[in-house]
């Protein structure tokens, strides 16, 4: 399985990606995460991406495109994969099409989870990551057994830098404006699976994995 998971943030993507990883045994490819760790790391990318993703913008393409290219290339990819959080402007879809068609395959499906603006920002600015492994929680919807402490390595839980409303607000708008197109471009290949994101976790999971079978 080739899979793109698509949707504005706090949507659920990271979420339902890691219950789809687990159940098709494939890697899961976050290029927000990725910028994170690069972040973590004060890696040149790092800095650069730091200045973007800070005030909500996107990264710019350029910074991007290889980065997954060369990720695409490892071998654990050999037997599918899931992009979370790219591509996320028609470039990097067209791009993405062209990196496939070197290796003589195609996208399998795209996963949109489709959640109203009005829920998205109580979604993110309750988000608590583990700093440690990552595990996401949310403060209402999902909480850990113990307030601030993950369920998986009892780490603390921190909020995202970007989590802030303001910042969600920006987030959200600039996915309206340049990652939103992707679903006619991609509705155009036929390769749109669209799922309602305001279920359940578990429902949500549930419909994707019917709309995969
Ligand atoms: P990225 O990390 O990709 O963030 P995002 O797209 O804004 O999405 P989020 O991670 O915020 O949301 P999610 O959909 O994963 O939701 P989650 O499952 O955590 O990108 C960050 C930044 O990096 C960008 O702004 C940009 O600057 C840069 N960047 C990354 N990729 C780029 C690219 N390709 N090009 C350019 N720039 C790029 O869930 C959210 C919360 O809701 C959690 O608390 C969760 O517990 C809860 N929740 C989930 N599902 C449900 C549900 N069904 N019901 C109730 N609560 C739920
Ligand atoms: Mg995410
Ligand atoms: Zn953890």
């Amino acid at each position: 399985m080739r899979l793109v998971i698509l949707g504005p943030p706090g949507a659920g993507k990271g979420t339902q990606a890691d219950y789809i990883i687990k159940k098709y045994n494939i890697p899961h490819i976050s290029t927000g995460d990725i910028f994170r760790e690069n972040i973590k790391n004060k890696t040149e990318l790092g800095n650069k991406a730091k200045s973007y993703m800070d005030k909500g913008l996107l990264v710019p393409d350029e910074l991007v495109i290889d980065l997954v290219e060369d990720r695409l290339n490892k071998e654990d990819c050999e037997n599918g994969f899931l992009l979370d959080g790219f591509p996320r402007t028609v470039a990097q879809a067209v791009s993405l099409d062209a990196i496939l068609d070197k290796k003589d395959k195609a996208l399998t499906k795209v996963i949109n989870i489709d959640v109203k603006p009005e829920i998205l920002v109580e979604r993110a600015v309750g988000r608590r990551v583990c700093k440690s492994c990552g595990a996401t929680y949310h403060i209402k919807f999902n909480p850990p057994k113990v307030e601030g402490i993950c369920d998986k390595d009892n780490e603390k839980l921190i909020q995202r830098q970007d989590d802030t409303e303001e910042t969600v607000k920006t987030r959200i708008k600039v996915y309206f404006e340049q990652t939103a197109p992707l679903i006619d471009y991609y509705k155009a290949q036929s390769l749109l699976l669209n799922i309602d994101g305001q279920k359940d976790i578990d429902k949500v999971f549930e419909d994707i994995v019917k709309g995969l079978n």
